[in-house]
């Protein structure tokens, strides 16, 4: 037994039915994080042109978006802060005041249920655009920390339920953890953007959150796309800091190291399929190139196949409404 023609692998591909009765992995609403861009000021609500469909909302105009994501059943947002001041050493992002604080206060009161996380990091708030302290022509890493934990401790005081350290500083995560649990936010759990790569598919983001570097670029904090052993060793890393949620970022190009991430580490895993990735998507499917529906049903779900628990997508609306749809 076993060859052609007895096995036919043809049999279980026949209908419908029969292929989702077979189907080895599933994308659910329930596994989306939807990112958005929260802009400081009043009455914005400005469309992000590489990224068709995203806005940026000043906290007064978040209603309407809020009310959406909850009506959709994602069940969490994650949002990054667009200020009005920048300075040496980011004083807005961990500002109570500040625009990513108020916007948490803002969606708790609109959407109890809906989960807030909120990233955190300086490069939207310093002059410079880099993601830590500025020394000399260098990004100081333990200067850097006391800041990222100030911010982190901020954003929870202000009612978010998860922090999520994108900065790639060594000893980030457990600066975070540290500070939380002194102010009695022990039950916060830490996110952390674990294996970040310096990569060229933020683009689109950095235009979004007017957050590309002044001088040099982010090599020096971020990963090299060419080493997956060392992905490793960042995971295990904020692990051992006290991470509850890793992440792999960028997805689509780095699926084999979310695959090793899965095969190595029992906590939960996220993968961000990053602004590049969904513009990529957008442009092609505007110049009808290709099926958007289809395109980003087969991105979602090899990221899930991959291995990645959660999905931290700019499609979740979109994929949310079409999965209602069918
Ligand atoms: C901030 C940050 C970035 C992204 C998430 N957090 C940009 C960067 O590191 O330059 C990128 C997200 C995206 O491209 O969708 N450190």
């Amino acid at each position: 037994m076993a060859g052609f023609p007895q096995l036919r692998l043809r049999r279980l591909r026949r209908t419908e039915r029969l292929r989702a009765l077979v189907r080895e992995s599933r994308v659910d609403v329930g596994d989306l994080i939807y990112p958005m861009f929260v802009v400081e000021g009043k009455g914005i609500k400005q469309e992000i042109s590489s990224m068709p469909g995203i806005f940026r909302f000043s906290p007064d105009q978040l209603d309407a978006e809020i009310e959406e994501v909850a009506r959709l059943k994602i069940p969490a947002v994650l949002l990054f802060g667009i200020p009005e001041h920048r300075d040496e050493v980011g004083s807005s992002a961990y500002d109570p005041e500040g625009v990513v604080q108020q916007a948490v206060q803002k969606i708790k009161k609109l959407a109890p249920q809906l989960l807030v996380v909120t990233d955190v990091c300086l490069c939207e708030y310093t002059s410079h655009g880099h993601c830590g302290i500025v020394v000399g022509d260098q990004i100081d890493n333990d200067q850097s920390l006391p800041l990222l934990a100030k911010t982190a401790l901020s954003h929870a005081e202000a009612g978010a339920d998860i922090v999520a350290p994108s900065d790639m500083m060594d000893g980030r995560v457990k600066a975070i953890r540290e500070s939380l649990d002194k102010n009695g936010f022990q039950h916060i759990p830490i996110l952390s953007y674990a294996a970040k790569y310096a990569s060229a598919f933020y683009g689109p983001f950095r235009e979004a959150a007017e957050s590309a570097p002044q001088f040099g670029d982010r090599r020096s904090y971020q990963m090299d796309y060419h080493n997956v052993r060392e992905a490793l060793r960042e995971i295990e890393q904020d692990i051992n800091e006290g991470a509850d949620i890793i992440m792999v970022k960028p997805a689509l190009a780095y699926l084999d190291v979310i695959r090793q991430a899965r095969n190595t580490f029992n906590c939960p895993l996220a993968a961000y399929n990053v602004s590049g990735e969904y513009a990529m998507v957008k442009a092609a499917a505007k110049e009808d190139w290709l099926d958007e529906r289809k395109a980003v049903s087969e991105v979602l779900t090899a990221i899930k196949r991959a291995g990645a628990d959660i999905i931290i997508t700019y499609h979740a609306k979109d994929f949310a409404r079409w999965l209602q749809s069918t």
